[in-house]
Formats: C-alpha cells, structure tokens, sequence
C-alpha cells in the first residue's frame, strides 16, 4: 500500500512539473521577469509593431520586454526627410507606445553614415554639413528629450582596425566630430542617457579604437554612459572570450556596457558584421532552410544564446541590457541582409509567435 501511494506521488509530481512546464510555455514565461534583477531586456521595433499591427506579436512585445529601440524610424532619413522638414510623426508613436506599455525607448540613432537623408549627397560644403549635423543633433535631441531614455548618439564611426570610418561626418568636420555630437546631444537632452554603438566591438583591433574613443570624449569633459556592442554575431562562432574581455575593458573605463542588436546567424555567409551597405548575390546554396530549421542547428543555437547568457549573467553587474533585433524570425531584418529573400532564423520566437529552443534554454538559466 505505501509503495503504491509512493508511486502514485511520484507520478503525480511528474505529472505537476510537467502540466507546470507547459501551462508556463508562452503564457506565463517572460524574458523581462527573469531577468529583471539582472539587466533590462529589449526588442527593436518596426512601424507595424509600433502601431499594433498584429496582437499576437504585440502580446510577444508587451509580456517579454522593458525596452525598444525603433528598428528604422529614428533614423534621419526618415525623421529628416529635407533640409528644413522633420517628421516626427512615426517616432512620436514610438513614444506613446513604450508610454502605454512601460517599455523605456533607446533613440537610434542620431549620427549614422548610413540611412541619411538623400539631399546630403548634393552637399559639398563643409558649413552646410556642419549646419546639418548640428541642427539634426539639436532638433532630434531636444524634440525627445524626456520623452526616450537614452540614445545611440554615433553609430557605427570604426573601422574594423580600429581607425575612423572614412565617413561623410569624419570628411567634413575632422575626427573631432563624435565629441561633439555627445557634447550637442548633452546639451540638447542633459538627462537622457548617451552612447556610442557599432558592431564587432568586441574583436580586439576595433575594440582598442572603441576605447580611444571613450577616453577622448571624457578627456574632453564630456559625457558618454555606454558604449553598445551591436551582437550580430554567427551559429557556433559567438566570440564569448572576445565578449568577455569587452565587458571588462569598457566598463573599466567607467561606462555601462550593452548588447544592442543581438541576433545569431544561422545561414551561410562569409563574412562577419553588419555593415548595411555590404550585400551578396543570392545563390542556389544560400537559403538552405526555407522548409524549416533542422534539429541539430536548432539545438546548436539553443546552445549558444544559453552560453552568451550565461556569460552576461556572470557580468550583470556591468552589463545593463541586452536587446534584441527584432521580435520574430519574420521580421527579422536578416532575412533580407546580406541577401533578399532568404528565411533566416535568428531569434527566440519564430514565425509563428512561438517560443524556440532556444527561449527555453534562455529562460532556463533563471529557474
Ligand atoms: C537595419 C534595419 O534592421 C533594416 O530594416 C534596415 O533596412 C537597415 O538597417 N546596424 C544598425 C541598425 O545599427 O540600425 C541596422 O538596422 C542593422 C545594423
């Protein structure tokens, strides 16, 4: 008799941890909960996110992050579309929605060579670029300030060696111009948190001129909070060493450390980064995947999203967020970067709304 009550228990418990294990699956499970002792949790967010477009994507949105950054609508083509005309139309809504839904907004980006309006290419002058530089950082700034947390003042300005990006901004106006895009952006917004963010700042050479660059801007007396490592990195290939040594150097330098645009690669590429402008031809061997990601690399990027959490947990301390580019495999911008029109399986919810793999293993980490 009490072996078969014991028995009966034993099945019982299974039976609980196993209804428990799936009455939690989406429903009740949240990234933001988990790691809300640790570090803030965020999404980027395109327009049809931000207008509420699909409710089940929304659900996604609301119950896992506290944080969002616009994936595109921040940019200054978008929100400077002429030389005397800003459109403020989409990013306000942006505003309203972390508003309504307590997630905390990172403007991206005021200072970018990239997704710049088009009328700078017929600028030849220095003192137009100037005036544009100044009256964006000004005008972007100040119509946010205490409306966005913080932002990504200058992004992606280094070289893979570490030297300046040969961009418009360093033609025109010197090295000196990320200084004083954190000195205009202070100014314009002096309680909003500033950061300089790029990606493959966490490779050594990059890495060193990243450092320069903060130790420039606080030699000059101005402030600079974080510095974000983008994160776009590859299935089997997430440089943990290399990420760990970063979290430790620049926070050494005084500076909250993030990773801003995680994603894993999961399809063929030769080459790492994301530089927006680099774009290959599609082939016959490019998009492997289109009737569903196979078991074995499915579980190989539930193994490295758990690593590179268990290396920002190790580091909560320093690491102040961690946010992801995009919500759904769907709507990530890889399926159409570096090739169009791939089906590319980078994130934690797939293209059903679903929780992947590697969501669990994620999650896990805090149970
Ligand atoms: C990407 C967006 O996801 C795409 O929709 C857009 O077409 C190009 O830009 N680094 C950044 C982001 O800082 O702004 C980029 O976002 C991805 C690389």
């Amino acid at each position: 008799m009490k072996i078969k009550t014991f028995i009966l228990l034993g099945w019982g418990v299974l039976l609980f941890s196993n209804f428990t294990y799936q009455g939690q699956d989406s429903e009740a499970l949240s990234l933001k909960e988990a790691f809300k002792n640790d570090f803030a949790i965020g999404t980027a967010l395109n327009s049809w996110q931000i207008e509420e477009r699909n409710p089940a994507v929304n659900e996604l949105i609301i119950q896992n992050f506290n944080v969002a950054t616009p994936e595109n609508v921040m940019k200054s083509a978008l929100l400077h579309p002429k030389w005397d005309t800003y459109d403020f139309r989409m990013g306000d809504k942006l505003v309203e929605y972390g508003n309504k839904h307590h997630i905390k907004i990172n403007g991206h980006t005021l200072i970018w060579h990239s997704q710049l309006p088009a009328f700078i290419r017929q600028i030849q002058s220095k003192d137009s670029i100037r005036t544009f530089f100044t009256d964006h950082i000004k005008t972007v700034a100040g119509h946010y300030k205490g409306q966005v947390f913080s932002w990504d003042v200058v992004n992606e300005a280094l070289n893979e060696d570490g030297t300046l990006r040969n961009s418009v901004f360093l033609q025109k106006l010197g090295e000196d111009y990320i200084t004083e895009a954190f000195r205009l952006a202070q100014e314009a917004t002096p309680n909003t948190e500033l950061y300089y963010n790029d990606y493959n700042n966490e490779q050594p050479a990059k890495r060193a001129g990243c450092i320069n660059l903060v130790k420039k801007i606080k030699n000059a007396g101005v402030r600079i909070d974080g510095v974000g490592i983008q994160g776009h990195w590859h299935l089997g290939k997430v440089p943990l060493k290399d990420i760990e040594e970063s979290i430790l150097q620049y926070s050494a330098l005084g500076v909250k450390v993030m990773i801003t645009e995680l994603d894993i690669e999961v399809l063929p590429r030769n080459f790492q980064g994301a530089d927006v402008n680099q774009r290959l031809a599609n082939t016959s061997e490019s998009n492997p995947y289109t009737n569903g990601l196979p078991d074995t690399v499915q579980q190989q990027l539930a193994n490295d999203y758990e690593a590179l959490f268990k290396l920002l947990l190790k580091h909560k301390d320093k690491v102040s967020r961690v946010t992801f580019w995009g919500v759904t495999d769907a709507d990530s911008w890889l399926n159409n970067w570096p090739i169009r029109g791939r089906t590319n399986y980078p994130l934690l919810f797939d293209r059903n709304n679903q929780p992947k793999p590697a969501y669990f293993k994620v999650i896990g980490l805090k149970q």
